[in-house]
Protein backbone atom coordinates (compact mmCIF):
# COMPACT_ATOMS: atom_id res chain seq x y z
CA UNK A 1 0.00 0.00 0.00
CA UNK A 2 0.79 3.33 -0.40
CA UNK A 3 1.87 5.37 3.09
CA UNK A 4 1.66 8.89 1.84
CA UNK A 5 -0.85 11.06 0.82
CA UNK A 6 -4.15 9.33 2.34
CA UNK A 7 -6.75 10.57 4.73
CA UNK A 8 -6.54 8.23 7.36
CA UNK A 9 -8.89 7.37 10.63
CA UNK A 10 -7.70 5.84 13.82
CA UNK A 11 -10.08 4.64 16.69
CA UNK A 12 -7.90 4.50 20.15
CA UNK A 13 -5.80 7.71 18.63
CA UNK A 14 -5.40 9.25 21.55
CA UNK A 15 -3.05 6.99 22.99
CA UNK A 16 -0.57 4.36 22.74
CA UNK A 17 -0.04 2.14 19.81
CA UNK A 18 -2.93 4.16 17.88
CA UNK A 19 -0.92 7.56 18.94
CA UNK A 20 2.30 6.31 18.14
CA UNK A 21 0.74 5.18 14.92
CA UNK A 22 -1.18 8.49 14.04
CA UNK A 23 2.22 10.30 14.67
CA UNK A 24 4.48 8.23 12.46
CA UNK A 25 1.52 8.47 9.69
CA UNK A 26 1.26 12.38 10.13
CA UNK A 27 5.32 12.30 9.61
CA UNK A 28 4.93 10.56 6.60
CA UNK A 29 2.66 13.51 5.14
CA UNK A 30 -0.76 11.77 5.72
CA UNK A 31 -3.95 13.69 6.40
CA UNK A 32 -4.86 12.11 10.43
CA UNK A 33 -7.60 11.75 12.09
CA UNK A 34 -7.65 10.46 15.52
CA UNK A 35 -10.57 8.94 17.06
CA UNK A 36 -11.08 9.13 21.01
CA UNK A 37 -13.56 10.17 23.81
CA UNK A 38 -10.78 12.44 25.78
CA UNK A 39 -11.86 16.23 24.51
CA UNK A 40 -8.75 17.61 26.46
CA UNK A 41 -6.53 15.07 24.64
CA UNK A 42 -8.31 15.55 21.54
CA UNK A 43 -7.75 19.79 21.63
CA UNK A 44 -3.75 19.35 22.49
CA UNK A 45 -3.62 16.55 19.65
CA UNK A 46 -4.98 19.08 17.34
CA UNK A 47 -2.32 21.56 18.49
CA UNK A 48 0.16 18.92 16.71
CA UNK A 49 -1.41 18.69 13.93
CA UNK A 50 -3.93 16.11 13.75
CA UNK A 51 -7.91 16.33 13.00
CA UNK A 52 -10.07 14.64 16.10
CA UNK A 53 -12.91 13.05 16.24
CA UNK A 54 -14.49 13.00 19.70
CA UNK A 55 -16.61 10.01 19.82
CA UNK A 56 -17.70 7.25 22.86
CA UNK A 57 -17.66 3.74 21.11
CA UNK A 58 -19.70 2.53 23.92
CA UNK A 59 -22.82 5.06 22.52
CA UNK A 60 -23.75 3.66 19.20
CA UNK A 61 -25.70 6.95 18.62
CA UNK A 62 -22.34 9.05 18.90
CA UNK A 63 -20.59 6.07 16.63
CA UNK A 64 -23.00 6.84 13.88
CA UNK A 65 -22.88 10.57 14.34
CA UNK A 66 -19.06 10.29 13.92
CA UNK A 67 -19.57 7.98 10.97
CA UNK A 68 -21.72 11.30 9.20
CA UNK A 69 -19.98 13.66 10.18
CA UNK A 70 -16.55 11.57 8.99
CA UNK A 71 -18.86 11.21 5.42
CA UNK A 72 -19.19 14.81 5.48
CA UNK A 73 -15.66 16.45 6.46
CA UNK A 74 -13.63 13.80 4.76
CA UNK A 75 -15.17 12.12 1.77
CA UNK A 76 -11.48 11.22 0.50
CA UNK A 77 -11.38 9.39 3.43
CA UNK A 78 -9.27 5.74 2.46
CA UNK A 79 -8.10 4.26 5.78
CA UNK A 80 -9.67 3.10 8.78
CA UNK A 81 -7.69 1.83 11.34
CA UNK A 82 -10.05 0.16 14.05
CA UNK A 83 -7.50 -0.30 17.14
CA UNK A 84 -9.52 1.36 19.84
CA UNK A 85 -9.60 -1.47 23.04
CA UNK A 86 -10.04 -1.78 26.57
CA UNK A 87 -9.47 -4.92 28.81
CA UNK A 88 -11.07 -5.29 32.15
CA UNK A 89 -9.38 -7.88 34.02
CA UNK A 90 -11.32 -9.58 36.48
CA UNK A 91 -13.30 -12.74 37.72
CA UNK A 92 -15.66 -13.77 35.06
CA UNK A 93 -17.01 -16.71 37.56
CA UNK A 94 -17.80 -13.95 40.55
CA UNK A 95 -21.29 -13.64 40.97
CA UNK A 96 -21.13 -9.42 41.14
CA UNK A 97 -19.46 -8.22 38.17
CA UNK A 98 -21.42 -5.24 37.54
CA UNK A 99 -23.19 -6.04 33.92
CA UNK A 100 -22.26 -2.81 32.44
CA UNK A 101 -18.88 -3.61 32.55
CA UNK A 102 -19.08 -6.66 30.42
CA UNK A 103 -21.32 -4.70 27.84
CA UNK A 104 -19.21 -1.61 27.40
CA UNK A 105 -15.87 -4.19 26.45
CA UNK A 106 -17.98 -5.90 24.03
CA UNK A 107 -19.34 -2.53 22.93
CA UNK A 108 -15.74 -0.45 22.89
CA UNK A 109 -13.99 -3.70 21.51
CA UNK A 110 -15.94 -4.79 18.55
CA UNK A 111 -19.14 -3.84 18.05
CA UNK A 112 -19.02 -0.19 18.15
CA UNK A 113 -16.22 -0.56 15.62
CA UNK A 114 -17.90 -3.28 13.47
CA UNK A 115 -20.75 -0.81 13.08
CA UNK A 116 -18.27 2.04 12.65
CA UNK A 117 -16.99 -0.11 9.74
CA UNK A 118 -19.96 -0.78 8.07
CA UNK A 119 -21.21 2.67 8.28
CA UNK A 120 -17.59 3.99 6.43
CA UNK A 121 -17.70 1.26 4.02
CA UNK A 122 -19.12 3.59 1.00
CA UNK A 123 -16.89 6.05 1.24
CA UNK A 124 -14.12 3.64 1.58
CA UNK A 125 -15.68 1.83 -1.42
CA UNK A 126 -15.06 5.50 -3.38
CA UNK A 127 -11.28 5.99 -3.22
CA UNK A 128 -7.90 4.46 -3.92
CA UNK A 129 -6.06 2.64 -1.91
CA UNK A 130 -8.16 1.81 0.40
CA UNK A 131 -7.86 -0.49 3.35
CA UNK A 132 -9.24 -1.04 6.99
CA UNK A 133 -6.56 -2.73 9.36
CA UNK A 134 -7.97 -3.74 12.75
CA UNK A 135 -5.86 -4.50 16.14
CA UNK A 136 -6.87 -7.78 17.56
CA UNK A 137 -4.39 -9.15 20.31
CA UNK A 138 -2.66 -12.61 20.53
CA UNK A 139 -5.74 -13.03 23.35
CA UNK A 140 -7.76 -13.79 20.63
CA UNK A 141 -6.23 -16.83 19.69
CA UNK A 142 -4.60 -18.18 22.83
CA UNK A 143 -7.16 -17.13 25.17
CA UNK A 144 -6.97 -16.76 29.12
CA UNK A 145 -8.84 -16.67 32.61
CA UNK A 146 -8.43 -13.52 33.82
CA UNK A 147 -9.35 -11.91 30.66
CA UNK A 148 -12.84 -13.94 29.46
CA UNK A 149 -14.39 -11.60 27.87
CA UNK A 150 -11.38 -9.22 26.50
CA UNK A 151 -10.27 -12.83 24.76
CA UNK A 152 -13.51 -13.49 23.37
CA UNK A 153 -14.27 -9.89 21.66
CA UNK A 154 -10.28 -10.89 20.14
CA UNK A 155 -11.29 -13.55 19.14
CA UNK A 156 -14.53 -11.72 17.65
CA UNK A 157 -12.09 -8.75 16.07
CA UNK A 158 -9.83 -12.04 14.11
CA UNK A 159 -13.17 -13.57 12.51
CA UNK A 160 -14.67 -10.05 11.29
CA UNK A 161 -11.48 -9.31 9.88
CA UNK A 162 -11.02 -12.45 7.81
CA UNK A 163 -14.83 -12.66 6.99
CA UNK A 164 -14.70 -8.69 5.96
CA UNK A 165 -11.38 -9.42 3.95
CA UNK A 166 -13.40 -12.05 1.49
CA UNK A 167 -16.62 -10.07 1.53
CA UNK A 168 -15.13 -7.00 0.30
CA UNK A 169 -13.10 -8.24 -2.46
CA UNK A 170 -14.86 -6.97 -4.81
CA UNK A 171 -14.95 -3.33 -3.53
CA UNK A 172 -11.09 -3.73 -3.78
CA UNK A 173 -10.41 -2.50 -0.46
CA UNK A 174 -8.05 -4.46 1.88
CA UNK A 175 -8.37 -5.66 5.11
CA UNK A 176 -5.32 -6.63 7.37
CA UNK A 177 -4.84 -7.01 11.02
CA UNK A 178 -2.67 -5.85 13.63
CA UNK A 179 -1.42 -8.40 16.51
CA UNK A 180 0.58 -6.47 18.94
CA UNK A 181 2.66 -8.42 21.20
CA UNK A 182 2.56 -7.06 25.40
CA UNK A 183 2.91 -3.49 23.95
CA UNK A 184 4.16 -0.60 27.29
CA UNK A 185 1.09 1.49 27.25
CA UNK A 186 -1.96 2.42 29.70
CA UNK A 187 -3.82 -1.01 29.13
CA UNK A 188 -0.55 -2.88 30.41
CA UNK A 189 0.39 -0.09 33.35
CA UNK A 190 1.53 -2.39 36.00
CA UNK A 191 2.18 -5.63 34.22
CA UNK A 192 6.10 -6.71 34.30
CA UNK A 193 6.45 -9.25 31.64
CA UNK A 194 8.79 -7.78 28.63
CA UNK A 195 6.91 -5.23 26.49
CA UNK A 196 8.02 -3.31 23.62
CA UNK A 197 7.60 0.50 23.20
CA UNK A 198 4.87 1.37 21.10
CA UNK A 199 7.02 3.03 18.85
CA UNK A 200 9.04 0.03 18.31
CA UNK A 201 5.95 -1.41 17.26
CA UNK A 202 5.28 0.84 14.94
CA UNK A 203 8.53 0.69 13.17
CA UNK A 204 7.81 -3.17 12.73
CA UNK A 205 4.15 -2.29 11.84
CA UNK A 206 4.75 0.70 8.55
CA UNK A 207 7.29 -2.13 6.74
CA UNK A 208 4.54 -4.69 7.30
CA UNK A 209 1.88 -2.74 6.00
CA UNK A 210 3.79 -1.61 2.88
CA UNK A 211 3.85 -4.89 1.52
CA UNK A 212 0.58 -5.50 2.92
CA UNK A 213 0.89 -8.21 4.78
CA UNK A 214 -2.42 -10.00 6.21
CA UNK A 215 -1.21 -10.61 9.91
CA UNK A 216 0.90 -7.93 11.01
CA UNK A 217 3.15 -8.49 14.32
CA UNK A 218 6.24 -9.50 15.59
CA UNK A 219 8.29 -13.19 14.92
CA UNK A 220 7.92 -14.34 18.27
CA UNK A 221 4.13 -14.18 18.26
CA UNK A 222 3.93 -15.99 14.62
CA UNK A 223 5.90 -18.30 16.60
CA UNK A 224 3.21 -18.37 19.64
CA UNK A 225 0.19 -18.84 17.35
CA UNK A 226 1.14 -21.25 15.25
CA UNK A 227 1.74 -23.11 18.79
CA UNK A 228 -1.59 -21.90 19.91
CA UNK A 229 -3.28 -23.49 16.86
CA UNK A 230 -1.22 -26.94 16.41
CA UNK A 231 -1.21 -27.26 20.83
CA UNK A 232 -4.05 -25.10 22.70
CA UNK A 233 -3.53 -26.91 25.77
CA UNK A 234 0.32 -26.25 25.41
CA UNK A 235 -0.05 -22.49 24.82
CA UNK A 236 -2.53 -22.24 27.99
CA UNK A 237 0.41 -24.27 29.76
CA UNK A 238 3.39 -21.74 29.00
CA UNK A 239 0.91 -18.37 29.22
CA UNK A 240 -0.19 -19.80 33.07
CA UNK A 241 3.49 -20.17 34.21
CA UNK A 242 4.21 -17.85 37.36
N1 LIG B 1 -0.81 -2.90 24.82
C1 LIG B 1 -0.78 -4.19 24.53
O1 LIG B 1 0.07 -4.96 25.05
C2 LIG B 1 -1.75 -4.76 23.53
C3 LIG B 1 -1.56 -6.13 23.16
C4 LIG B 1 -2.46 -6.66 22.24
C5 LIG B 1 -3.46 -5.89 21.71
N2 LIG B 1 -3.61 -4.58 22.09
C6 LIG B 1 -4.68 -3.81 21.48
O2 LIG B 1 -4.13 -2.62 20.94
C7 LIG B 1 -5.15 -1.61 20.89
C8 LIG B 1 -4.61 -0.31 21.48
O3 LIG B 1 -4.37 -0.52 22.86
P1 LIG B 1 -3.26 0.28 23.69
O4 LIG B 1 -2.41 -0.74 24.32
O5 LIG B 1 -2.68 1.34 22.84
O6 LIG B 1 -4.19 0.87 24.86
P2 LIG B 1 -4.44 2.36 25.40
O7 LIG B 1 -3.18 3.14 25.41
O8 LIG B 1 -5.18 2.17 26.67
O9 LIG B 1 -5.38 3.00 24.29
C9 LIG B 1 -6.73 2.64 24.18
C10 LIG B 1 -7.42 3.62 23.25
O10 LIG B 1 -8.79 3.23 23.15
C11 LIG B 1 -9.60 4.39 23.29
N3 LIG B 1 -10.88 4.09 23.92
C12 LIG B 1 -11.11 3.46 25.10
N4 LIG B 1 -12.43 3.46 25.37
C13 LIG B 1 -13.03 4.10 24.35
C14 LIG B 1 -14.38 4.44 24.06
N5 LIG B 1 -15.38 4.12 24.90
N6 LIG B 1 -14.65 5.11 22.92
C15 LIG B 1 -13.66 5.48 22.08
N7 LIG B 1 -12.36 5.19 22.29
C16 LIG B 1 -12.06 4.52 23.41
C17 LIG B 1 -8.80 5.33 24.20
O11 LIG B 1 -9.17 6.68 23.90
P3 LIG B 1 -9.92 7.65 24.96
O12 LIG B 1 -9.37 7.34 26.31
O13 LIG B 1 -9.66 9.02 24.45
O14 LIG B 1 -11.34 7.28 24.82
C18 LIG B 1 -7.37 5.06 23.75
O15 LIG B 1 -7.00 5.91 22.71
C19 LIG B 1 -6.35 -2.17 21.65
O16 LIG B 1 -7.29 -2.68 20.71
C20 LIG B 1 -5.75 -3.33 22.43
O17 LIG B 1 -6.70 -4.32 22.71
C21 LIG B 1 -2.77 -4.01 22.99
Amino acid sequence: MRLSDNIILITGGTSGIGLALGKALLEMNNQVILLGRNREKLAELEKAGFETMSCDLNELSDVEKASVLIQNKYPQLNMLFNNAGVQYNYDFTESVIPLEKISQEININITGQIILTQLLIPLLSNNSNAFIINTSSGLGAFPKPDGVVYSATKAAMRNFTVALRYALQKNSIGVLEVIPPVTDTGMTAGRTENKISADELVERIIPQLRRERKVITVPRMRIFLWIAFLFPSLANKILSRP
